[in-house]
């Protein structure tokens, strides 16, 4: 075979596995059967950014989250996602050099207006860790103790129950909840993170690649959960992995970072936010579709 030809061959095969997994992934996106219109705004941000030490990271992102729907944040590495769910929460508060401009509007709210308290709102919208982050305790102490500090103590044996039920890990704990939580595999030790999070009664879910770390198996265990979650909470989630977007997402942002003619700035922009099965199947942005099909990134 002449170089050309092997050379066009391998092309060929190439597109033909790229147009494979698209496919695929189209049709894993096409699952997802739903309607913005008339579900509540959860969060709208408006024209948000956010600069670190002067530095811009993101800028310029204006999107709503609806209620009871998973949102999947995607992008190359270093475009601002896991900023942005930080925005979400007014944990990037704690981060000193971070500084906040634009708007994030929570059910209507200024979320970072005048007498809004930091720690209600991480307590309505909770947050789940690429690197499951158990507290050196027992598996009961992990749940009980954030019950404990927001004052939800009656029957806190079955809040403690209810809360690993709804993270599907009460089966494989329920005989050794005395136990210590580093003693959990690391998909049993996400999900008792999940657990924690939720047993604080949250509104919404905060997710920043919480599989990443994870075997199939418990990935699926956790994309599965994420089904059952978004009937009560909505849930915004990061992710590096495009079957797991397309898996568990309804609707999707693709971020890019946007380099400035100097080469110099970098930072982070939205390029696309549209129902999952749009952006992976006609997304309007080349850069989506780059992006989408593994071309970059
Ligand atoms: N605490 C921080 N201090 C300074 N710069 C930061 C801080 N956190 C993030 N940044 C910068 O902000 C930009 C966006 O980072 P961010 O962590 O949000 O990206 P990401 O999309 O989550 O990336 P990844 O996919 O690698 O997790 C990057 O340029 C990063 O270096
Ligand atoms: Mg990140």
């Amino acid at each position: 075979m002449d170089s050309v030809t092997q050379q066009a061959t391998i092309s060929d095969a190439v597109s033909a596995e790229q147009r494979h997994s698209a496919d695929g992934l189209a049709a894993l996106a096409q699952q997802h059967k739903f309607e913005t219109a008339g579900r509540e705004a959860v969060f709208q941000l408006e024209d948000l950014d956010v600069a670190y030490g002067g530095l811009p990271a993101v800028g310029g992102v204006s999107m709503v989250v609806h209620e009871h729907l998973v949102t999947a944040l995607i992008g190359p590495s270093g475009c601002g996602k896991t900023t942005i769910l930080r925005c979400l929460n007014r944990m990037n508060d704690l981060v000193p050099s971070a500084k906040v401009g634009g708007s994030v509007l929570y059910h209507g709210e200024d979320l970072y207006g005048p007498g809004v308290d930091p720690v209600e709102v991480r307590r309505r919208i909770g947050m789940v860790f690429q690197k499951p982050n158990p507290f050196p305790k027992s598996i009961y102490d992990n749940i009980a103790f954030g019950l404990k500090v927001h004052g939800l103590t009656d029957d806190l044996d079955g809040r403690v129950e209810n809360a690993l039920k709804q993270a599907a890990l009460w089966d494989e704990v329920k005989t050794r909840l005395k136990k210590s939580a580093l003693g959990l595999s690391g998909g049993q030790q996400q999900r008792l993170c999940i657990a924690r999070a939720l047993a604080i009664e949250p509104d919404a879910m905060l997710m920043d690649e919480p599989a990443s770390a994870l075997d199939p198996i418990s990935t699926s265990r956790i994309e599965e959960l994420l089904h059952e979650l978004k009937q009560s909470y909505t849930i915004v989630i990061v992710t590096h992995n495009m079957q797991q977007a397309a898996r568990v997402a309804d609707m999707t942002a693709f971020f890019s970072v946007e380099v400035a003619e100097d080469g110099d700035k970098r930072r982070g922009i939205l390029v696309e936010y549209d129902r999952t099965a749009t952006i992976f199947t006609r997304p309007s942005d080349k850069r989506t579709e780059d992006y989408v099909t593994g071309r970059f990134g």
